[in-house]
C-alpha cells in the first residue's frame, strides 16, 4: 500500500524527479497552481489539508530564481519571493498545526553567508541574499509552530536532462557546445547534489518522523572551476575554460555566498549515501544517452 503525502512544488526541477522515483511507495497529492492551490492563499491550503488523509507534508514549492528574488527585495512583503517563500510556508505551517500533520521543508545552502570553511547543521544561518533570507524566515515560521518539522537543506541540485528546466550541469554543457568556451569561477566553493539521491533518501524522512535539520547534500565540495572541468571531461567536450573571479562574474547580480562546503555527516550517520559529483555526473551522462 502506498503512503499518502501532501506535496507542494512537484512540478519543479526537484519535485518532478521526487515524484518519478518515489511514486511506487508514496501517493503524492499535488498542491499546486495547476490543481488550483496557491500556497499564498490560506483558505486554499486549509481546504486541501482538511480533505487529505496524509499525515505528512513535503513542502518544496518556492520562488527559486536568486536574481529575480533579489529584485523582489524592493517590494519587501509585497514581493513574490516573500509571498511564496514566507507567507506560503507560514500557511503550510498553520494548516499543518491545525490539521495535525508533520512537515518536511526543503531549504537551501543559501541560508549561510559563505564565510566559514564548512557548514554543519549546528551552524547559525546568516543569509546574504533575499532568496536565502526568505527561505530562512520560512524555516523559522515552521519551527516556531507546534508541528513536527524536518528541515532538509539541499544545494546546487542537478539531474538528467529534463523538460522542466535546465540545471547548472546542462547549462554548462550547452554553453560548452555552443560557445566552445565557458567561465570557471576560481573563488566560489559549492556542494553539488544529485537530485536522484535527494529523492531516494527523502523516502526515509517521508516514512519516519525525524524532526530537526539535515543537510541532504552531495559528498564533495569544490571550486566551481573544478566542477566545470569534470563536466567537460565526463561529457567528452572540447571547450576552453576561462578562469574568472566572483566579483567580475557576478557584477550587477544578487550577492551570493561564495564558500558553501556543506557537510553531510549527520545524514550519513542515518545510513544515507550521497554521491560525490564525479559519480553523479557519470550516472546522469548514462541517463542522458
Ligand atoms: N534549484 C536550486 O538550485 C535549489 C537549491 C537549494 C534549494 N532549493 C530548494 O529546493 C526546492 C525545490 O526547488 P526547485 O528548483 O525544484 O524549484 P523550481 O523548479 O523553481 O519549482 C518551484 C515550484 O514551486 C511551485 N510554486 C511556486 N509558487 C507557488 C505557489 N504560489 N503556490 C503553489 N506552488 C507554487 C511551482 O509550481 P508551478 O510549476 O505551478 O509554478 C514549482 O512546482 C525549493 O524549496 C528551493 O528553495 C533549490
Amino acid at each position: 500500500m502506498t503512503t499518502p503525502v501532501l506535496a507542494t512544488g512537484l512540478s519543479g526541477l526537484v519535485g518532478t524527479r521526487v515524484r518519478d522515483l518515489l511514486s511506487h511507495s508514496f501517493d503524492f497529492e499535488d498542491l499546486s497552481l495547476a490543481t488550483d492551490i496557491d500556497i499564498t492563499q490560506i483558505q486554499q491550503v486549509e481546504k486541501a489539508f482538511d480533505a487529505s488523509p496524509a499525515r505528512v507534508v513535503l513542502h518544496l514549492a518556492a520562488k527559486t530564481d536568486v536574481d529575480s528574488c533579489e529584485d523582489d527585495k524592493l517590494l519587501a512583503e509585497e514581493g513574490q519571493a516573500w509571498r511564496v517563500n514566507v507567507i506560503g510556508t507560514e500557511n503550510i505551517a498553520a494548516a499543518a498545526q491545525k490539521f495535525g500533520k508533520r512537515v518536511i521543508y526543503i531549504s537551501t545552502d543559501f541560508v549561510f553567508d559563505g564565510t566559514k570553511e564548512s557548514y554543519s547543521e549546528e551552524d547559525k544561518p546568516n543569509p546574504i541574499s533575499w532568496y536565502g533570507y526568505t527561505k530562512f524566515i520560512g524555516e523559522e515560521k515552521l519551527t516556531s509552530c507546534d508541528v513536527d518539522v524536518t528541515i532538509v537543506r539541499i544545494s546546487y541540485p542537478y539531474r538528467s536532462r529534463n523538460n522542466v528546466r535546465e540545471d547548472f550541469v546542462h547549462r554548462l554543457i550547452d554553453t560548452m557546445k555552443n560557445n566552445k568556451k565557458v567561465y570557471g569561477l576560481t573563488d566560489h566553493i559549492f556542494t553539488p547534489t544529485f537530485i536522484d539521491d535527494i529523492a531516494n533518501n527523502l523516502s526515509l524522512f517521508l516514512s519516519k518522523n525525524l524532526p530537526g535539520i539535515y543537510h541532504l547534500v552531495g559528498s564533495s565540495s569544490m571550486p566551481t572551476i573544478e566542477a566545470v572541468k569534470l563536466v567537460r571531461d565526463v561529457y567528452h567536450l572540447q571547450a576552453e575554460i576561462i578562469p574568472i573571479d566572483r566579483q567580475t562574474y557576478f557584477r550587477n547580480r544578487a550577492f551570493r555566498p561564495f564558500k558553501l562546503a556543506l557537510k553531510n555527516d549527520k545524514i550519513r550517520k542515518l545510513g544515507l549515501k550521497m554521491s560525490a559529483f564525479i559519480d553523479g555526473l557519470k550516472e546522469i551522462r548514462k541517463q542522458d544517452s
